[in-house]
């Protein structure tokens, strides 16, 4: 069994210095199959979530969540892609994060998406000071996953959360256990100011 052992080696090597969780947080794809998360847990980041700012305070943001072992489960994990599907099964829950991009007036929320990232970060960082992790996925049938839970028309499904605790990198085929150490890389601080110092 193989843990990665040194896991400050995963830590964000900043050009700032900013806080624990955020130089902690990383995207692992190995989750320990057995760990489970207590639903307080996961109250709290959720409650994370729910703090997030958002366009005129709509809070357009919706979750689904399913624990592991569960129907919901299964129905999330089935509209994944298959490289997704080969290192999410042990995860102890996945969320899926949902946008409310027509308000009950029937207008389009124009922030709804960028709302909704926003408390997915929240909910990101909260779970690292709660010792999970988190790996956010874009690669499903976001289609599928809407009509699985009869959501309304108003909802856009669009990404999952998967959250658990670090497991076994030897349990990934080769070419996800590579990436699982592979140096993690950022743009330069500089090339992202388009003007001003
Ligand atoms: C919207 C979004 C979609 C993503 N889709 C996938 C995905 O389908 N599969 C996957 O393995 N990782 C996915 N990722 C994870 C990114 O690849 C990862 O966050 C990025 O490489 C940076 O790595 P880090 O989170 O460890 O810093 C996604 C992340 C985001 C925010």
């Amino acid at each position: 069994m193989t843990l990665i052992t040194d896991i400050t080696s995963r830590n964000a090597q900043t050009e700032a210095a900013l806080i624990t969780p955020l130089v902690e947080r990383w995207s692992p794809r190995a989750y320990d199959p057995t760990a489970e998360v207590d639903p307080a847990v996961i109250r709290t980041i959720l409650e994370a979530a729910r703090w997030a700012p958002s366009a005129n305070n709509t809070q357009p943001w919706r979750f689904l969540v399913a624990h592991r072992g569960t129907d919901a489960f299964t129905k999330v994990h089935d509209t994944m892609v298959g490289f997704n599907q080969a290192w999410t099964d042990s995860a102890a829950v996945l969320i899926v994060n949902v946008a409310e991009i027509i308000d009950p007036e029937g207008k389009a929320r124009a922030f709804a998406r960028y709302d909704l990232g926003q408390a997915v970060a929240h909910l990101t960082v909260q779970a690292q000071h709660e010792g999970l992790h988190t790996h956010q996925l874009g690669g499903f049938d976001a289609a599928r996953l809407h009509a699985a839970f009869g959501l309304d028309a108003n909802l856009e499904v669009v990404s999952i959360t998967a959250i658990g605790v670090l497991g076994d990198i030897d349990t990934l085929p080769d070419v996800l256990r590579e990436r699982e150490s592979a140096p993690r890389l950022r743009k330069p601080l500089g090339e992202l100011v388009l003007a001003g110092e």
